[in-house]
């Protein structure tokens, strides 16, 4: 049976509806079939998209010199959804040159083909600390030290949610005349954690990650003691019930070209939905975390210093590629505005480097 079939039977078998996030749960991460679990290239100029890793190492340099500073308390770090392995390698990279690897990389992937194509990445580009990563199965427990999360949040199924006669319904999938469709059902989960705006209007249809609210709860189960940096496409509640956003924020995408229909190329094509970061904010403080900052990727980099590894670089042909690559990351037509960076603290005490140049903690709190 392909995919389309698969979910198609789910969808008979649950009276013609599933929920929009089971759909994207199937579509995304179906052992062996879905996006994420089947061979294809997805990551990078000639796959599906690029993510900031696999724009430029110096991400990953400027993301090792804020976990040095955590490093210094506690010898752990731990990546979820690690895609090809790149982030960890730029990583490890930096720390083994100052002197400073973890004790154990820890990584949390769903699919077993990106496992696969992180451990063959490191065995080829940096087999000296090949021993020093642990692919995890489940969380661990008491974990103390610095916990990553690129691009994950915008790839946990979301629900979709459409205002009708004055009150919000769920949108799911059903089938019709032989093809996937939107269809809506009566809502069976409390919106009032998600302090939508009453005044959106009518029609307005937008998303709510649930699985990514227990995510965050789950993160703070598995910490004993330290920070968890969370950089994603998104933004704050207002921004994101924006009245003009009347679809909301799901997008897919496939060779570069972005579209708004999940129900083609099903397993082929990446679903995504932007991260709604005061929904984190607020479940992260409900699960006890400390919110230590919020900013834009662009800001982020420059207080961890991105322009240094350009002025210090001597070898004119690579300062011109990472002068490029740091345009990709930090201007606003790019990554640096529509990417942001939340940080998370639990038992961890002392300023971290990368608010140093903006916080804008207030917009999500
Ligand atoms: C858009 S990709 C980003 C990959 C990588 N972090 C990067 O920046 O290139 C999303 C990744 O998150 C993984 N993922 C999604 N939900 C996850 C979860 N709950 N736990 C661990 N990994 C997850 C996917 O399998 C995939 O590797």
């Amino acid at each position: 049976m392909n995919l389309d079939e698969i979910i198609r039977n789910k969808i008979t078998e649950n009276n013609n509806f599933i929920g929009f996030d089971e759909f994207m749960s199937m579509a995304l991460y179906h052992p062996g079939k879905g996006y994420y679990s089947n061979g294809s290239k997805k990551f990078g100029r000639d796959g599906d998209f690029i993510t900031a890793p696999e724009t430029s190492d110096l991400f990953g340099f400027c993301i090792a010199k804020q976990c040095k500073q955590i490093l210094d308390s506690f010898p752990y770090i731990l990546e979820f959804g690690a895609g090809n392995g790149t982030l960890a390698c730029q990583i490890l990279f930096y720390l083994a040159k100052h002197n400073q690897l973890p004790k154990y990389y820890y990584i949390v992937e769903l699919s077993a083909d990106l496992k696969d194509r992180q451990r063959k990445l490191i065995e080829k580009v940096l087999p000296e600390v090949l021993d020093r990563i642990i692919w995890l199965n489940e969380l661990p427990n008491e974990f103390e030290g610095v916990v990553i999360a690129n691009e994950v949040i915008d790839a946990i199924p979301a629900k979709r949610i459409k205002k009708m006669g004055g009150k919000f319904h769920e949108q799911g999938v059903c089938i019709k005349d032989d093809s996937l469709e939107y269809a809506f059902s009566s809502l069976n989960i409390n919106l009032d954690d998600y302090s939508i705006p009453d005044s959106l209007e009518e029609g307005y249809t937008t998303e709510v990650n649930i699985q990514a609210r227990g995510w965050i709860h789950s993160v703070y189960s598995m910490m004993k003691r330290g920070v968890v940096l969370i950089i994603d496409y998104g933004m704050d509640r207002d921004t994101f019930y924006h009245p003009q956003r009347v679809e909301g924020t799901l997008r897919c995408y496939s060779q570069h070209k972005a579209s708004e229909n999940p129900f083609e190329n099903i397993g082929m094509q990446d679903i995504t939905t932007s991260v709604n970061f005061s929904d984190l904010a607020d479940a992260s403080k409900e699960a006890g975390f400390n919110i230590e900052g919020y900013c834009t990727q662009a800001m982020f980099l420059i207080s961890l210093g991105i322009q240094e590894f350009l002025s210090e670089e001597k070898d004119s042909d690579q300062k011109i590629s990472y002068a490029q690559e740091i345009k990709q990351l930090i201007l606003p037509s790019t990554m640096g505005e529509s990417f942001k960076v939340l940080a998370l603290k639990k038992d961890f005490h002392g300023a971290l480097v990368c608010f140093k140049e903006q916080n804008l903690i207030d917009k999500i709190l």
